[in-house]
């Protein structure tokens, strides 16, 4: 089958009179035409039938994510959809196969070039729009909780930001994989949400997050925290870390400054570490995927996690999705079809 020359691909346009995006003046939103991505020795030609939306696309709309050095500057990242052509030296997929890719960007378009180490099968059992919808959520769980936290069954596991893309991810994860999640939440129905899977529900709106982790663990204390929020909690999450519990921090949605007690710190022997996916090498990223495809794609393929899709749109209507998923009564993740 041969290719086209052009595809069609969202842009991120500096409003007039603006050079650069900022929050008070967001970029505007576009479909433009723009060349087919180059295949390059080692890389695969993705056909995309869905991209997912993450929150560092809404921040990279807004002038607060800048592009890795390197990457597309069309948003997007994560895909699913079937392979349309095979560079050089790539000989684990064929063209057809139906895959999705975990990307530094180029997502939201009718073909992405992508190292095929960044490349995973779609698992049995899901759809292109169920597949794009999990592959940065759950890498980013994976790698933080499962690699960086060096998570074992029975831990209990604090997740901040419970009912949000990453949050109902690492709940069902965790729960699948033997461990006890605890999740915040700030309202009684997504408090509800994360106990329908499978989490003890905090409503960090009323309740003290602490006290209420100390009383679930018997006085234990956390294994590990998933931190979205750094900043304003910081001092409360040393105090509900257990002995020897793995604080990972990988968005600061409280601030990316905090008081931090040192003294505790050592007396617990914690490790309090943070990373960001998004920038590593391709190699790195095909080393969580491996990981990720071993372990949690059978919990996909035989239903033990939902992909929680809430809403999907075409990719004309990106800047209706971007509304929906900044709506704070959202549940799930929202996928482009394209
Ligand atoms: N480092 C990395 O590699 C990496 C990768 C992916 C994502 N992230 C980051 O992870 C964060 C979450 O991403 P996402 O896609 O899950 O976003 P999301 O779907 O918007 O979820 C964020 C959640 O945080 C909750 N929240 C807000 N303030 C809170 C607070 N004070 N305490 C507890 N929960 C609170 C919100 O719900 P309610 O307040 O209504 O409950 C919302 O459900 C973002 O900051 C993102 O940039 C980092």
């Amino acid at each position: 089958m041969s290719l086209p020359t052009q595809m069609h691909a969202v842009e991120f346009i500096p409003q007039a009179g603006t050079t650069k995006a900022s929050k008070e003046a967001p970029a505007q939103i576009s479909v433009g035409s723009r060349p087919l991505p180059k295949v390059g020795a080692g890389e695969v030609l993705v056909k995309v039938h869905a991209a997912g939306i993450n929150n560092a696309d809404l921040l990279q709309r807004s002038g607060g994510y800048s592009v890795p050095e390197g990457a597309s500057d069309v948003p997007g990242l994560e895909v699913a959809g079937t392979i349309a052509a095979v560079g050089q030296d790539v000989n684990k997929w064929q063209v057809d196969d139906r895959v999705g890719a975990l990307l530094a960007g180029g997502g939201y378009a009718e073909y992405v070039a992508v190292d095929a180490r960044q490349v995973v099968p779609v698992p049995d059992q899901l759809d292109y729009i169920e597949a794009a919808g999990i592959i940065e959520t759950a890498a980013t769980v994976w790698f933080n909780v499962f690699m960086t936290a060096r998570f074992q069954p029975g831990d209990w596991v604090l997740i901040h930001g419970g009912s949000g893309g990453i949050g109902t991810m690492a709940i069902q994860m965790v729960k699948a994989m033997g461990g006890h999640p605890i999740a915040t939440a700030g309202s009684n129905s997504k408090v509800e949400y994360t106990q329908f899977l499978g989490a003890t529900g905090i409503n960090y709106r009323t309740e003290d997050f602490v006290d209420r982790v100390q009383e679930i663990t018997e006085g234990h204390g956390v294994d590990i925290i998933l931190d979205i929020i750094a900043g304003q909690y910081s001092e409360d999450n040393m105090r509900a870390l257990a002995h020897g519990g793995r604080w990972v921090v990988i968005g600061s949605q409280g601030g990316i400054k905090g008081p931090i007690n040192f003294l505790r710190l050592m007396a617990k022997q914690a490790l309090l570490t943070g990373n960001l996916l998004r920038p590593r090498t391709a190699a790195e990223k095909g080393e969580i995927l491996s990981g990720l495809v071993e372990h949690i794609w059978p919990f996909f393929s035989d239903g033990t996690i939902d992909p929680l899709i809430a809403q999907t749109f075409p990719l004309e209507e990106t800047a209706a999705a971007y509304e929906r998923f900044a709506e704070a009564d959202r549940v799930g993740k929202i996928v482009l079809t394209i």
